[in-house]
């Protein structure tokens, strides 16, 4: 039942994602990049409280993590057939080789996300780990499907 539940969560939080992001009306290669910027600055938010550098704030921290699942949900469709190169892009062919991965990767990412909206972190304590889960996620996806840089 709780299966079910979250399942449809996803279906909707996708389809709002969807929706957002063709608004933008941008090229999709130009959209993923602004996606995982947004990503990475909002990885960094929470990255300042773990560290001590900035203090913990829960409202804060639950923007950055709702942020993320947002963009989670809305990553997938923006690497269409014929999106494989593209000016800055350090999207991997893998993704085109081998999509059936990099979905799992994108909704592992969109699970782990979720769990943490799901259950906001109320001390830096429940961050570290919630960010910890989170983090794992980028590092994972980024190994395969990303070309370094
Ligand atoms: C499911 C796969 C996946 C996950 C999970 C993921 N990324 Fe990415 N990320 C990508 C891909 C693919 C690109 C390259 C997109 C392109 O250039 O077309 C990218 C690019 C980036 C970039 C470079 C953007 C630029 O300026 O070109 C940053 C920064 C980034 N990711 C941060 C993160 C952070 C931080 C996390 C975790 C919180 C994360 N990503 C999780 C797939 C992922």
């Amino acid at each position: 039942m709780k299966k079910a539940l979250l399942g449809t969560t996803f279906a909707i939080v996708a389809a709002l994602g969807a929706v957002t992001l063709n608004a933008a009306g941008h090229d999709p290669v130009e959209q993923r990049i602004a996606l995982m910027k947004a990503n990475g600055a909002a990885a960094g938010v929470l990255g300042k409280m773990v560290q001590g550098e900035n203090p913990f704030d829960a409202a804060a921290a639950l923007a950055a993590i709702t942020e993320m699942r947002d963009i989670a949900a809305g990553f997938g469709d923006l690497f269409p057939e014929g999106s494989e190169t593209g000016p800055n892009s350090t999207a991997n062919s893998t993704i085109w080789s081998d999509r059936a991965g990099f979905d799992a990767a994108l909704a592992k990412y969109l699970a782990d996300t979720q769990a943490a909206v799901d259950t906001p972190p109320q001390s830096l304590e429940e961050l570290g780990a919630s960010f910890g889960a989170i983090a794992s996620n980028c590092r994972a996806c980024h190994q395969t499907y990303r070309i370094p840089r």
